[in-house]
């Protein structure tokens, strides 16, 4: 091998990179129109370090991987992640390994900075280099007939820029979200306008419900890919106000039924559905996440697993991990072996501890 072809971007470089995006995702708009207005923090010039691409003989990009670091808070725990998406290669250039050289590039190279990486597919490309598929959310899917709050008025946002604090504060009550900054929020929120945002057939809006002038919750709701259904992509804030919004954006987006995901231990919603016969089920959550620095990961996971256990786990190097006493609460047995994925399959998924994350569905980018 000769020296590698891999290079983080340039501020100057991000405009192409995000054309050379549209080209893979969004080839029915012209490039530079759809996944930079629908991922406006990472294809930024100050995310521009976090752009990995390598570039033909002329210098033309030709294969990206994009990166976005954040913190999950996760039932006051902070896990230091970073996103992975926007993984493209121009047709022409496929299968010379350009996205997995790319890939491990980044494992090796942000490892001291992040303990998890959450990618926003489940390919083989990232099986291969220790990905899973994880979590358990619950989705819960509804036919509003009955529902009725007449202290709640449900309206659609027509100045993301001015609710965009409001709805900020909603989002930073939750126990399962990502850090984000005013700025970011508000990106986020103005991203939703972008012509095929999440390759939507019909444009996404942003509700929000009110109590006495108050905004108690909000969602992002928007046209399924097939059929009539509604997804609340994103959701905050008081759990009978989601209800409301569930029913509004059924009604005003004439949708057959309407779809969103929760935590499984959000007792408050789960008993509200009860309540009202509304089903729900278990569900994955989107993407795969990788293990990419395990002494970290355990240090930042820790205080959950003692919260469980009483006891928390110890870590030596590379994939030994180990109880640091016996166990006194319920604990999956630990493997004799552990590897990059087996670890993530056990901290992470229902044959381990099954630890919660956001959902990476939401808004934050995966
Ligand atoms: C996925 C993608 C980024 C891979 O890029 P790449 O630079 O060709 O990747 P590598 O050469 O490292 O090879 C890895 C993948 O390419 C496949 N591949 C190998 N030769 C290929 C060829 N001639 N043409 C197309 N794919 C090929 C491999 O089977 C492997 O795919 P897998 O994940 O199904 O196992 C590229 O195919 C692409 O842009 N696809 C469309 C966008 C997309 O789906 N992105 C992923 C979103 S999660």
């Amino acid at each position: 091998m000769g020296t590698s072809r891999v290079r983080r971007a340039r501020p100057e470089d991000v405009r192409g990179l995000g054309e050379l995006s549209d080209r893979v995702f969004r080839s029915m708009l012209k490039p530079g129109t759809g996944m930079p207005v629908e991922f406006p923090r990472l294809f930024h010039p100050d995310n521009a370090a976090n752009l990995y691409f390598v570039a033909d003989s002329a210098g033309n990009p030709v294969s990206l991987v994009g990166t976005y670091p954040s913190q999950l808070v996760s039932n006051g725990a902070r896990l230091t992640a970073l996103s992975i998406g926007s993984v493209a290669t121009l047709p022409d250039y496929r299968g010379r390994g350009y996205a997995t050289e790319m890939l491990e590039t980044i494992m090796e190279e942000r490892s001291p900075h992040h303990s998890i990486m959450l990618v926003s597919g489940g390919r083989g490309l990232y099986a291969r280099l220790g990905c899973v598929e994880f979590g358990t959310l619950r989705r819960a899917w509804w036919v509003p007939t009955s529902w009725s709050d007449p202290g709640v008025t449900c309206r659609a946002s027509s100045r993301l820029r001015e609710d965009a604090p409001i709805l900020h504060r909603l989002y930073r009550t939750e126990a399962y979200r990502v850090v984000r900054t005013p700025i970011e929020m508000e990106s986020y929120l103005n991203a939703t306008t972008a012509p095929r945002f999440r390759a939507r057939p019909a444009p996404v809006r942003v509700l929000i419900a009110e109590r006495e002038g108050t905004a108690v919750a909000y969602a992002v709701a928007a046209p399924g890919r097939e059929g009539t259904r509604i997804d609340l992509l994103e959701w905050a804030g008081d759990r009978a106000g989601l209800l409301s919004l569930a029913q509004y954006a059924f009604r005003q987006m004439q949708g057959e039924r309407v779809e969103w995901r929760f935590q499984s231990d959000d007792w408050t919603l789960g008993s509200l559905l009860d309540a009202h016969h509304i089903a729900s089920e278990p569900c994955l959550n989107q993407g795969t996440i990788a293990v990419l620095n395990p002494e970290r990961l355990l240090m930042e996971v820790n205080p959950l697993i003692k919260e469980q256990t009483g006891q928390h786990l110890t870590w030596e190097q590379g994939y030994r991990v180990a109880w640091a006493s016996t166990p006194r609460g319920p604990a999956p047995e630990l493997p004799a072996e552990l590897d990059r994925g087996a670890l993530a399959r056990w901290l992470f998924t229902t044959d381990g501890f099954n630890l919660p994350l956001v959902d990476t569905g939401g808004l934050s980018y995966v």
